[in-house]
């Protein structure tokens, strides 16, 4: 992967990656991409499958979109590039309304957006290295410029040694790695990923992941990702937004959206990812207290630092840590802990707003005993 810089004049900024400095204004700060009142009704369609989407994608980020089938994802990916037509609203990329553009400003935006897709849409007749020249040579470009750029980009996505190969040939993360180096031919400033893993096993999807993390940070690419698996997003984007039919529900930084997610169809996205209680203690659990030293069970999300001799104390009474465990988000540590309290001297409501003291989110699941 050391040719990234062929691909980039050397003299190009290096883009920052989204940091403090784009924290401090994020309305407005280095939108790359900015969605203002979008609206996309389908032709024949009661519903509108887009509906007053406002949203900035910050330059040199990686955007996740999530939402269950159906919500608008891939519909609102697509009109990056004008693949589809909005309704209503603007889209504006570097600040930049596409609506008016022609044919060949079109042309010319496409080149600036790559577009990489589950199924790979890879031409079988022909050949790894024929695959990611097309475009170039559909764009008129010299010989010796086309075999310096397809060589960088097969060196960048690790296929050098299959350029001769026909995509029959290829395990499915080998043709999404073509699929990546022909979405890069034009140097785009902005790669769009529509399920681009949905159809790898795990370990095929970690490579895959780990190469558009590369080429993100390398090439300063602002990366716009759909997918169903919520562990994509957690392991690679930098913020997220959650549509439901047509509608942002919920957006913000990965952490913070996964550490204490507060649409209920974020909630049910995230389920998977949360460990699921034992058989145990889901058989034991009561909606309400069989005595009156029945333990109360609490489930904390913590993002960051826990402090437990504190919250133990707060808490009051006995407590037993009956599930739980720490993952990490970026630089965020977030801690998922069942607590169940026994003998304290708060009602379960004050539990409750004593445990919110020391954890992000907190819910009662029920109680034991
Ligand atoms: N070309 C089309 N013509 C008519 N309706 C469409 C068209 N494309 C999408 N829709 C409708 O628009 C809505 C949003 O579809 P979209 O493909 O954007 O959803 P999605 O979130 O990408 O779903 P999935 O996760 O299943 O890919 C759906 O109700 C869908 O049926
Ligand atoms: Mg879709």
């Amino acid at each position: 992967m050391s040719n990234a810089s062929a691909l980039r004049a050397p003299t190009a900024p290096a883009t920052p990656a989204p940091g403090r400095e784009t924290a401090l204004r994020p309305e407005v700060n280095q939108a790359h991409v900015r969605f203002i009142g979008l609206g996309k009704t389908y032709a024949g369609q009661a519903q509108p499958a887009l509906h007053g989407i406002d949203l900035n994608i910050r330059r040199g980020e990686i955007f996740g979109i999530i939402g269950r089938s159906g919500a608008g994802k891939s519909s609102l990916l697509r009109t990056i590039n004008r693949l589809e037509q909005p309704s209503q609203g603007r889209v504006l990329i570097d600040q930049v309304d596409i609506a008016p553009f022609d044919e060949d400003r079109l042309v010319a935006l496409r080149r600036r957006i790559g577009m990489i897709f589950q199924h790979f849409n890879l031409m079988s007749a022909k050949t790894v290295w024929q695959n990611v020249e097309l475009p170039l040579k559909v764009a008129g470009v010299a010989k010796a410029e086309r075999q310096r750029k397809v060589r960088a980009l097969l060196e960048l996505v690790g296929l050098a040694e299959k350029h001769h190969v026909y995509p029959a040939q290829l395990s499915g993360g080998q043709k999404q790695r073509v699929g990546i180096a022909r979405a890069l031919v034009h140097d785009p400033e902005i790669l769009l990923c529509d399920e681009a893993t949905s159809a790898l096993d795990p370990e095929t999807t970690a490579s895959i992941l780990e190469l558009l993390r590369d080429i993100n940070q390398r090439l300063g690419l602002t990366v716009v990702l759909i997918t169903h698996e919520m562990a994509v997003i957690r392991d690679i984007c930098h913020r997220v937004v959650v549509l439901e039919r047509g509608e942002v529900v919920e957006q913000g930084e990965v952490w913070q959206v996964f550490g204490s997610p507060r649409h209920e169809v974020t909630r049910t996205l995230l389920a998977p990812l949360q460990a699921k209680l034992s058989a145990a203690l889901q058989d034991s659990l009561r909606a309400s207290p069989a005595s009156r030293e029945a333990a109360v069970v609490l489930k904390l999300v913590v993002i960051g630092e826990l402090e437990l001799s504190g919250l133990f104390k707060d808490l009051g009474g006995q407590v037993s840590l009956l599930q739980g465990g720490v993952e990490t988000i970026g630089e965020h540590a977030l801690g998922r802990l069942i607590l169940s309290v026994r003998g304290s001297a708060h009602e379960p409501h004050h539990l409750l707003e004593r445990a919110r003291r020391w954890a992000d989110d907190v819910e009662v699941l029920g109680y034991v005993g």
